[in-house]
């Protein structure tokens, strides 16, 4: 198994050690805007895919068997091309999403 883990965010940090710790192979994709960014544990690229063609390419050039979007509840387009590149290839998408906020206490 070869994970594709879209991150920038805590949470992706956090899976990006519990993948490290099960020795699944993995790697952390960032966007690239910070000047520097808090880095995950494992091997890590930067910068944009190029789209969902770009996305497409990376991942059967990388043989991904899965694809884990932890990115931000803001990155719409991130996820949306993350949607469009693994339904293509028929590679599984997961989406990891922070809890929204909850009704105020009464
Ligand atoms: N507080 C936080 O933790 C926080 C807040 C905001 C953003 N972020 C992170 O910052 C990144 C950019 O956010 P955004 O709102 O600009 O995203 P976006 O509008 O959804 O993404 C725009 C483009 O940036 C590239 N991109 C975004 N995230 C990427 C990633 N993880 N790996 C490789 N390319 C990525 C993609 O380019 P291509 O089309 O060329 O592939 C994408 O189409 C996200 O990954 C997000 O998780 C974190």
């Amino acid at each position: 198994m070869t994970v594709l883990l879209l991150g920038g965010t805590s949470e992706a940090r956090e899976l990006a050690v519990l993948l490290d710790e099960a020795g699944v192979d993995f790697v952390s994709s960032l966007a690239g805007r910070v000047e520097r960014p808090r880095l995950p544990v494992g091997e890590v690229r930067m910068g944009g895919f190029g789209g969902v063609e770009g996305l497409r390419a990376w991942l059967a050039e990388r043989g991904a068997t899965a694809v884990v979007d932890a990115t931000h509840p803001f990155a719409e387009g991130m996820s949306a091309n993350a949607v469009a590149a693994c339904a293509a290839s028929g590679v599984p998408l997961l989406r990891l999403a922070r809890p929204g906020w909850g009704d105020a206490p009464g």
